[in-house]
């Protein structure tokens, strides 16, 4: 109604001689509707997204390097140079735009999360809340398949439960899909489970502040 009345008032102020560029132009622009507080939540979630994965090198390995307007951004394995050789396997970026075939249209932002937080592949992990992290407790799958390295969720599940939303929401919600399918990383039969053991990786939390190779400032 709003926005009837102000374009109302936008013809009016056109005469009949005027009706040219300026005219048209003062119509077309739609005045600012307000946005509701769960529009300016989501825009908040996701530019918080979007610096984020600006930030953490996501486009160094998944296409983009840090510029969201490259051509190649969130895109996944395009070419050789983003190949990995790990071992005897070799990995390949995943597509992370929200494509329903070959990215992550497939995916809820909560597989996503599970991604991020617990290394777990969103293709072969159930679409559920998990609150334990030994297998079989808490919704931890019995046999979990995880991620190819170098994909580096050791260290990003760090990042607090609101940043790994934010993350999940910017590539769902804020990245243009494009269709690129990227052949599945190879690896050994246990989905690296022995390679991502508490001894290699850490715990998860982190040991509290501060431990043995660190100290408080004087
Ligand atoms: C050092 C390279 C590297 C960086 C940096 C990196 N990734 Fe990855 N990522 C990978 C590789 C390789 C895979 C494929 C793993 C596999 O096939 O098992 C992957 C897979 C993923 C997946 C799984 C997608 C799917 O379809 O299964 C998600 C989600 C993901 N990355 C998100 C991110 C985000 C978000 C960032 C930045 C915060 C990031 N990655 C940074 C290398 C990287």
């Amino acid at each position: 109604m709003q926005r009837l009345r102000e374009n109302w008032i936008g013809l009016l102020m056109c005469g009949a001689p005027l009706v040219a560029a300026g005219c048209v132009k003062a119509a077309d622009a739609a005045p600012n509707v307000p946005l509701t507080a769960e529009q300016l939540a989501e825009r908040a979630d996701v530019e918080r997204g979007r610096q984020l994965v600006v930030t953490h090198a996501c486009g160094d390995c998944h296409g983009g390097g840090g510029n969201p307007a490259s051509e190649r951004w969130m895109v996944g394995w395009l070419d050789s140079t983003q190949t990995f050789q790990i071992g005897p396997f070799k990995t390949y970026p995943r597509n992370l735009t929200p494509d329903n075939v070959t990215g992550l249209g497939r995916f809820s932002e909560r597989q996503l999360f599970n991604a991020l937080r617990f290394g777990l592949r969103p293709g072969e992990t159930p679409d559920v809340t998990i609150t334990g992290m030994t297998p079989g407790e808490g919704n931890f799958p019995e046999n979990p398949k995880y991620l190819a390295p170098p994909m580096p969720w050791p260290v990003w599940r760090h990042m607090s439960d609101q940043e790994l939303w934010d993350i999940a929401a910017y590539l769902k919600r804020a990245v243009k899909p494009v269709s690129n399918k990227v052949e599945d990383s190879e690896g050994p039969p246990d989905f690296w489970a022995s390679a991502y053991t508490v001894e290699a990786i850490g715990p998860y939390p982190a040991a509290p502040f501060p431990t043995a190779r660190e100290r408080r400032p004087e």
